[in-house]
């Protein structure tokens, strides 16, 4: 078979995947822009983590369903910030900054929609685009963990819990150790809307220790 003919077969897969895929389906009918919004809604249902949250910051945003359901979580007088590489279809309430995570200048805006005060909680979906290369994109990917662990060890209220998708690979046990120096708890979650075949996992923080 020729690389072109197995590419197509790949792409046939995922897509006969994608349309018979129930959360796919769900998605679309209760107006979420992707099929993550589950896995968010589904950790919130067992672990409540927006219980008395009224400032989120959303990292890898894009297409938006987690913001989306952060600000049904907020309510009016909450306040949402994504931040994606990727521009994004507006969201009515979203503060959306268009950047990358790893450059000084999008932190600084981010800084500024926060006005330097500390925020209630922290999600990141962040996941690079893969290299194909292993230890490339596992490296990558820990980077992308490490400066949102970073985020919320300065940005993150004490007490605040914060909730990172992490890969599982050689560097996972190591972002482990370093959750567990910022977070009273540290736990994994796997959500049911969470592909089994994916090595995704989330990481979810909770009880920020006092600086
Ligand atoms: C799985 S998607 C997020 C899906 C999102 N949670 C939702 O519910 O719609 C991962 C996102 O991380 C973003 N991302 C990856 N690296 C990033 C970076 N360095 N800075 C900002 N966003 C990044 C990607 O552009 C991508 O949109």
């Amino acid at each position: 078979m020729t690389d072109k003919n197995k590419k197509n077969r790949v792409v046939k897969a995922w897509v006969h995947q994608h349309v018979n895929d129930t959360y796919v389906n769900q998605a679309q009918k209760d107006g979420y822009r992707s099929r993550a919004a589950y896995k968010l809604l589904e950790i919130d249902k067992e672990d409540g983590i927006f219980h008395n949250v009224k400032v989120v910051v959303d990292l890898g945003c894009a297409p938006g369903s987690w913001s989306q359901v952060a600000l049904n979580k907020v309510g009016l007088s909450g306040k949402v910030i994504g931040v994606d590489l990727l521009e994004i279809d507006p969201i009515s309430r979203l503060n959306f900054i268009h950047g990358d995570f790893t450059e000084q200048t999008t932190l600084d805006k981010l800084l500024q929609a926060i006005d330097n005060k500390e925020v209630d909680l922290v999600i990141s979906d962040m996941a690079p685009n893969l290299s194909g290369i292993k230890n490339v994109d596992q490296a990558r990917s820990a980077y992308l963990v490490e400066l949102a662990l970073d985020f919320s060890r300065g940005y993150l209220k004490a007490g605040g819990h914060c909730l990172i998708k992490v890969f599982q690979g050689s560097e996972f046990d190591e972002l482990v150790k370093l959750a567990r120096n910022l977070f009273t708890q540290v736990l994994i979650r796997k959500p049911e809307a969470s592909r089994s075949k994916s090595k995704e996992v989330y990481l979810l923080c909770k009880s920020k220790k006092p600086v």
